[in-house]
């Protein structure tokens, strides 16, 4: 009995110990990431390119949690063109509001997905279109919390070309409540065609 009394107590402890953390924190938010999330943006929040779905690991919190709250309200992901945007919105409703932030600290911790092996566009030629985006975005695409700048430099070249044409074509960024998105919107105008886009995608994603 002496003996047994004490393993039980640890199969007790051990038992309510991973109960508390399903219950709250990192753990819980680990695992409604790998069921509301991970089918689409990967368990490791790499992406999937075959269904439009970004890498995402690594965005900071603050960017990730307001993103999550403008595919809710509809401020991002409701145009009627937005194919990939009209996807992800209905996921940002199968998790309560109250759970956005442990989720978006969650995605901020996971590692970056790596360096894409392929890239549309030419990285080279993109660069001279990069001084405009500097400004905000930083030198090195790193981003700027103080403007709303979220980090590119980590982005996938494709999904970062859809997004400047979503920008371009008022898809994205062009709801009046969308205040941050309406700070990018003008300056995507100002990239002079769609070649130019491919090609500073592959730069931005280069960096
Ligand atoms: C059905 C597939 C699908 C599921 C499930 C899904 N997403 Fe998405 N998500 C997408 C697609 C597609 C996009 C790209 C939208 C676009 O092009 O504007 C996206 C975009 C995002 C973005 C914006 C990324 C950026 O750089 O601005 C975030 C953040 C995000 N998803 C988080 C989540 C979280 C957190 C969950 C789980 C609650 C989730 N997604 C579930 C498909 C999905
Ligand atoms: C005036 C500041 C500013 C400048 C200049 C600027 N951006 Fe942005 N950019 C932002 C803000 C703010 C956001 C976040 C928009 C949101 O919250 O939806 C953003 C978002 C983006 C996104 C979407 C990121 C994602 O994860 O979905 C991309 C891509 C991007 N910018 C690229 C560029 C490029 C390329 C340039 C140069 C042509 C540029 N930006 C210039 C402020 C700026």
């Amino acid at each position: 009995m002496r003996a047994i009394l004490p393993a039980l107590v640890s199969v007790l402890v051990v038992t309510t110990g991973c109960g508390a953390a399903a219950g709250d924190g990192p753990e819980r938010a680990s695992v409604v990431f790998a069921d509301n999330c991970g089918k689409c943006h990967g368990v490791d929040g790499h992406g999937k390119k075959e269904i439009a779905a970004p890498g995402i690991a690594g965005l900071p919190d603050w960017y990730v949690e307001a993103q999550l709250v403008k595919f809710r309200d509809g401020i991002r992901g409701a145009h009627g063109s937005d194919i990939e945007g009209l996807r992800m919105r209905p996921m940002s409703r199968t998790v309560s509001r109250s759970e956005f932030p442990a989720l978006a600290q969650y995605v901020a911790s996971l590692p970056p997905a790596p360096e894409e092996s392929e890239r549309m566009g030419k990285a080279d030629a993109g660069k001279s279109y990069y001084a405009a985006c500097a400004a905000c975005h930083g030198p090195e695409g790193k981003g700027n919390k103080a403007m709303n700048a979220p980090p590119i430099g980590m982005l996938q070249s494709w999904y970062v070309e859809t997004q400047l044409k979503k920008f371009r074509g008022g898809v994205r960024g062009a709801h009046p409540d969308d205040k941050t998105g309406q700070q990018m919107a003008p300056m995507a105008k100002t990239i002079p065609s769609d070649e130019a886009v491919t090609d500073l995608s592959a730069y931005v994603s280069s960096l």
